[in-house]
């Protein structure tokens, strides 16, 4: 059995730490990241693939810093539109599809049913702006591409909602969390095993179905404020006291970036061309709450 090489851009994020914990028997991942690849720097992209093999190009780094970018839309530009189309152009050079994940802000969120990949874009803030540029300039960089759109995403990695309501049970109990916003958390560790799966049938079977978009989140939906009940709930079976949670409205809770109310992705066309449902939501945090409640290397 021949393996199949992955690149992955990024070293310590959600989805790259994901990517290389669950790598499987029949792939190898590699991560490239700062300081040898930083995506603000287009030398630095050239350079860093220089000499490198893959089958296919995962590019999972990004700028992820929602309500700094406001104040940073240059940068977050450089690095999720214009560093994301020159890494789909490396990648077409070697040879490879590219998988790029992007996100639900791409939308404005005042649709009132779960968004389709043909949905008209329309990002409401400057993160969403860079991150659609980037889908634009992956598409016309490399004609290989499966952009993977994916929403609220959580792990035992990095820094995520569930992460900050576990701190904050520690002290509190009740919290306030906005409840008019609807969306499906989506493991990294669920990406994680969708991106190998998109890998292995783009190798296999490189048709013009398997390239495109595809929305690719948790199966089923939630608010904030039902995700942050069910991390407390899930933290109840290991001895946290319980935490209440009173929903808000989003107006209560200001930030510099906007939200889309609506962020719910309809998964059917990675279903049908791909085979690929995700787990419910609910289903996938249970792991995530009991290895950060259990593995002291938390
Ligand atoms: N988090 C979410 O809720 C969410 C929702 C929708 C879509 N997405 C998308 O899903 C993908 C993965 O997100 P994530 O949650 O894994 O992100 P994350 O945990 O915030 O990690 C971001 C990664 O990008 C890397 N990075 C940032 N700036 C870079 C630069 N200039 N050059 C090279 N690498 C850089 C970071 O590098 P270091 O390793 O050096 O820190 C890190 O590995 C991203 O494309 C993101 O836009 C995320």
């Amino acid at each position: 059995m021949k393996r199949i090489r992955l690149i992955v851009t990024g070293k310590q994020g959600q989805v790259v730490t994901a990517m290389l914990e669950r790598a499987p028997d029949d792939i190898e991942v590699a991560a490239l990241g700062r300081p040898k690849l930083d995506l603000s720097d287009p030398h630095s992209i050239t350079r860093a693939f220089d000499d490198e093999v893959a089958d296919v190009v995962v590019n999972a780094a990004a700028y992820t810093a929602v309500d700094k970018a406001e104040t940073e839309e240059d940068l977050a530009t450089r690095i999720n539109g214009d560093g994301a189309g020159l890494v789909a152009a490396v990648a077409r050079g070697l040879g490879a599809p590219v998988i790029h994940l992007s996100t639900d802000y791409v939308f404005d969120g005042s649709l009132d049913r779960p968004y389709r990949e043909e949905d008209p874009t329309n990002p409401i803030g400057a993160y969403g702006r860079s991150k659609l540029a980037g889908e634009y300039a992956v598409a016309d960089a490399n004609p290989r591409y499966a952009i993977l759109r994916t929403a609220w995403v959580y792990s035992p990695f990095g820094a995520n909602f569930v992460k900050t309501m576990l701190r904050l049970g520690e002290t509190r109990s009740e919290v306030r969390v906005v409840g008019d916003q609807h969306g499906a958390p989506t493991s990294a560790i669920d990406i994680a095993d969708t991106v190998f799966e998109v890998a292995r049938q783009i190798v296999a079977e490189p048709s013009p179905r398997k390239f495109g978009v595809f929305h690719m989140t948790g199966a089923d939906e939630a608010t904030w404020a039902e995700f942050a009940e069910a991390v407390f709930e899930e933290a109840t079976q290991y001895g946290r006291a319980p935490v209440k949670v009173t929903p808000i409205a989003t107006t209560e809770y200001p930030t510099p970036a906007r939200r889309p109310a609506n962020s719910r992705l309809d998964g059917a066309r990675l279903a049908r061309d791909y085979g690929i449902t995700l787990p419910p939501w609910r289903q996938s945090l249970r792991p995530v709450v009991a290895r950060l409640l259990t593995d002291p290397a938390n």
